[in-house]
């Protein structure tokens, strides 16, 4: 990837050091791909910031916002209503088919996690106040925040001050790594240590992702969520999955808990809602947490820009280009044959540890964090933008690539692995 050229910029960076210019410089984005300053087009397996889910530019989308923008951009919906908010809120009840949830917008994917789980202290602190405790994968990754931060588990977040007195108890996938990390073993090792944690602690709120993007985009067990659902009824605690990223239509179903049948009490969204065009994020809260929150009292949160009518208005047309383009069908299909293709290729290859995905998530991960790097560098340079997590690389492309492209992206990563291993 070409080095930052306007290093002397005042520009600074999230996750980066405040000097830390590296990487390109895009300067366009349409359909599934980017332009970079030196004109080098890739093919965008990365969505943007994983949330451009149909593509860039996608003109209904754009044309919604900017006409909302025009007619009225915002009102303070601790104020006021606006219509785009209303029926933002009853398309998503639609789509999710639970009838007696209830959404709360908000404008990142932090916000949207931190409104859940003070959703889940409330309830907590009307029925029994003693469970404050929360439980959450060691390898998740819920936001950036400091009470975010302090519910990961990762290197990058283990800095962050637990200054909120919660007790965060972790859940580890032990000894399993690669394809072991979707085995029933792990299955039974991580219900079983939630069970010993929700038997022998005040925990009362159990946060996870389904799938654990930043932590190495690792897919869970199969059955595990339901696993985790049961443990949850048995012991009276509360489940709050993270679909920051998984939501909406990225694991080829509008939510990813739709693939295991389980229903959580609190659900966290953002990425895929406004197909990137501006920042939205919201919470749907099932009505049997909000008929136990003490009779009159609020829910104390609330942004500037929540739910702005332009934010809404924009979420309002991705939902419908995404129903008339067929883009949660087209993310299942795509991302099997991408999958299929890529265990084909790269299974048991050297260098390679796992090739793993759901829908249009799919992970190849590498023996190293600096081949993954390198990998990801290589391909870039032969046309696809890749993201690297850890020794992961990330694919996440968009709903709307085409079979061309598809092959493309495969090619590229195929060779890019092939040459990085050849070279050391
Ligand atoms: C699973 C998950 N949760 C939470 C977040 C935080 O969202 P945001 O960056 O919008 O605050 C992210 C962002 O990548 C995420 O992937």
């Amino acid at each position: 990837m070409s080095s930052g050229e306007e290093t002397a910029s005042a520009l600074g960076r999230p996750w980066r050091a405040p000097h830390d210019h590296s990487g390109p410089t895009f300067v366009a984005g349409q359909g599934a791909w980017l332009v970079d300053r030196g004109g080098h087009r890739v093919i965008d397996a990365t969505s943007g910031a994983l949330n451009v889910f149909c593509g860039h530019g996608v003109e209904p989308i754009v044309d919604a916002y900017l006409s909302q923008l025009r007619t009225l951009a915002h009102v303070d919906m601790a104020q006021g209503l606006t219509g785009p908010a209303h029926r933002l809120a009853d398309g998503l009840r639609d789509i999710r088919g639970h009838g007696g949830d209830r959404f709360f917008f908000a404008n990142s994917g932090s916000e949207a996690i931190e409104l859940a789980v003070g959703l889940s202290s409330r309830y907590w602190a009307a029925v029994d106040s003693r469970r404050t405790g929360i439980v959450t994968f060691e390898r998740g990754y819920h936001g950036s925040t400091a009470l975010c931060q302090s519910l990961s588990g990762l290197p990058q977040t283990s800095s962050a001050p637990d200054r909120f007195g919660v007790r965060v108890h972790h859940l580890t996938f032990g000894e399993f790594t690669g394809a072991e990390q979707r085995s029933g073993a792990a299955r039974e090792h991580i219900t079983a240590q939630l069970r010993t944690v929700l038997a022998g602690s005040a925990a009362g709120t159990v946060l996870v992702e389904p799938f654990l993007n930043v932590g190495g985009g690792i897919r869970l067990p199969e059955g595990l969520l339901g696993d985790i659902r049961r443990a949850c009824d048995e012991y009276g605690a509360l489940l709050v999955l993270d679909e920051v990223f998984t939501g909406v239509g990225r694991t080829g179903a509008w939510f990813a808990h739709e693939h295991t049948g389980v229903r959580p009490d609190l659900t966290a969204f953002s990425k895929g809602l406004t197909n990137g065009v501006c920042a939205l994020s919201a919470v749907a809260a099932d009505h049997r947490v909000l008929d136990r929150l003490p009779a009159g009292s609020i829910v104390p949160y609330g942004h500037t820009m929540s739910a702005s009518a332009a934010a809404c208005a924009a979420a309002n047309a991705t939902l419908e280009h995404m129903r008339r383009t067929g883009a949660v069908a087209a993310a299942r299909a795509i991302g099997a044959r991408l999958l299929s293709a890529l265990e084909r290729e790269l299974r048991g290859t050297d260098g390679v540890v796992d090739v793993r995905g759901h829908g249009l998530a799919l992970s190849v991960e590498l023996d190293g964090v600096d081949c993954a790097g390198n990998v990801q560098q290589v391909v870039y340079d032969l046309g696809a933008y890749t993201r690297q997590q850890g020794s992961t690389v990330l694919l996440a492309p968009p709903a709307c690539l085409s079979g061309a492209e598809e092959d493309r992206l495969v090619d590229h990563l195929v060779t890019g692995v092939r040459k990085v291993v050849a070279a050391r």
